[in-house]
């Protein structure tokens, strides 16, 4: 790591630990050579000495965005409208999914989806991959050299799936035994292994069991799909006839937990909802994917009122962009409609801090703070955004206004737009 401390004298707009944001017109963002934020503050010509000084007066800075759910083999299907849910699944995702069983197809789409996020102002990713496991090593190691952070999923199931996704419990279990030890904790610590079972649908009971036991064994993370279509929910119950509703399936595997990250979260009852809170499981709200395939609408105000953590999911293929403020301009709409207005700061804040609490990474990533990595996108601000309610507007709905000029992980430029802007 080089010594060198770099600042970035920009507008910065970050969510606060404690709630609300912060906002400095010209502001410093001082970047040690660890790739630690040393400082966030108003720009002193006396304070910018013994450092590399970056200006970016006419651009703003943002935490890296944090994309809660994300699935890298349906990079290039991304726009297929073939739904709803399971006519997609089977139509759109399956076939192009079986393709991951190249190596160098796998290779070529993990470098797309990485250069998709990081030109998006992606910094972090919950992503499954494929069911293959040498795909998946492949993802990880491509956000490494990509310099992203995040999760990555070996998406595990072994029915209603044509017979080369399937994997045998066993065999699941064996990979990832594999994958934990040879790549969770990869990249100093920047990514990690989460275990993942498709969904319901997808998995018998006992390999539902066995993805219990792995991430209770190995301290992992469990990310899956909930309630995200009504006959998807109907089929699951006749599949699993020992729970009384959807999250009960997951219950009964010993899934549920503070550790688990459910997509979706469309059709949940008071009762699931009440469970979901209890337990301290989060949610990841992915409301471009569910006007796309018409899965119905998350009710992110029953979330908010019983506390529960919820990060944006882009939900790519069934998302139609990689790009959070769209997911959040989707999210606006969504919450609109369900009677649960949300505005454009607490919507910001589950692009960013929302979803790093959501995937345990408050403490390195979500927002502007000493101490934190220094994860943060530079923002294009064009000169009728000043002031705090522009810096705003940018950040949130007024993307097309506002590219992103530049993509930073632990101090690292991962992407970086061409033309000058
Ligand atoms: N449920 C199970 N698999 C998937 C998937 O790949 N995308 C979405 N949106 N829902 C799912
Ligand atoms: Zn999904």
């Amino acid at each position: 790591m080089s010594s060198v401390r770099h600042g970035y004298r920009a507008a910065v707009l970050t969510p606060r630990d404690a709630g609300g944001l912060t906002y400095i017109e010209d502001g410093l963002l001082v970047v040690d050579g660890a790739g630690k934020i040393e400082r966030v503050e108003a720009f002193r010509p006396e304070v910018a000495g013994g450092m590399f000084v970056h200006d970016l007066q006419r651009a703003l800075l943002v935490p890296g965005f944090v994309d809660a759910h994300v699935h890298y083999p349906q990079t290039r299907v991304i726009g297929s409208a073939s739904g709803p849910l399971l006519e997609w699944l089977q139509a759109t995702v399956f076939p192009e999914e079986a393709r991951f069983s190249s190596e160098s197809y796998a290779r070529e789409v993990a470098v797309d989806f990485c250069r998709a996020c990081a030109a998006a102002g992606t910094t972090t990713v919950a992503a499954y991959s494929s069911s293959h496991e040498r795909a998946t090593e492949i993802l990880f190691d491509t956000l490494e050299e990509a310099g992203l952070r995040g999760y990555v999923g070996l998406t595990l199931m072994e029915r209603a799936c044509p017979r080369e996704l399937a994997v045998p419990l066993a065999e699941a279990e064996r990979a990832v035994r594999a994958l934990a030890k040879s790549r969770h904790g990869s990249a100093g610590g920047r990514l990690r292994l989460a275990v993942t079972p498709r969904f319901a649908l997808s998995c018998t009971r006992e390999l539902l069991e066995a993805a219990a036991r792995l991430a209770s064994e190995l301290e992992l993370l469990v990310q899956t799909h909930v309630a995200e279509h009504p006959r998807e929910a109907e089929e699951t119950l006749a599949l699993h006839p020992y729970a009384a509703d959807y999250l009960g399936v997951y219950e009964a595997a010993g899934l549920v937990g503070p550790r688990t990250i459910f997509a979706h979260a469309i059709h949940l009852s008071e009762s699931e909802w009440d469970r979901v809170a209890a337990r301290g499981a989060a949610i990841a709200h992915c409301p471009d994917s569910n006007a796309f395939l018409g899965s119905g609408r998350m009710r992110l105000g029953e979330a908010r009122r019983r506390g529960i953590a919820v990060g944006l999911g882009s939900d790519v293929a069934a998302g139609r962009s990689f790009d959070m403020r769209r997911a959040l301009s989707h999210a606006y709409d969504a919450a609109l409609a369900t009677g649960a207005p949300a505005g454009a700061a607490e919507l910001f804040e589950l692009a960013t801090l929302g979803g790093a609490r959501a995937l345990h990474l408050a403490d390195v990533a979500g927002a502007l703070t000493a101490g934190r990595d220094a994860d943060f996108v530079v923002l294009h601000r064009p000169a009728h955004a000043a002031g705090e309610d522009g810096a705003l507007r940018i950040a949130t709905f007024a993307a097309d206004v506002a590219p992103v000029l530049r993509t930073y992980v632990r101090g690292r430029l991962v992407w970086q737009r061409d033309a000058a802007f």
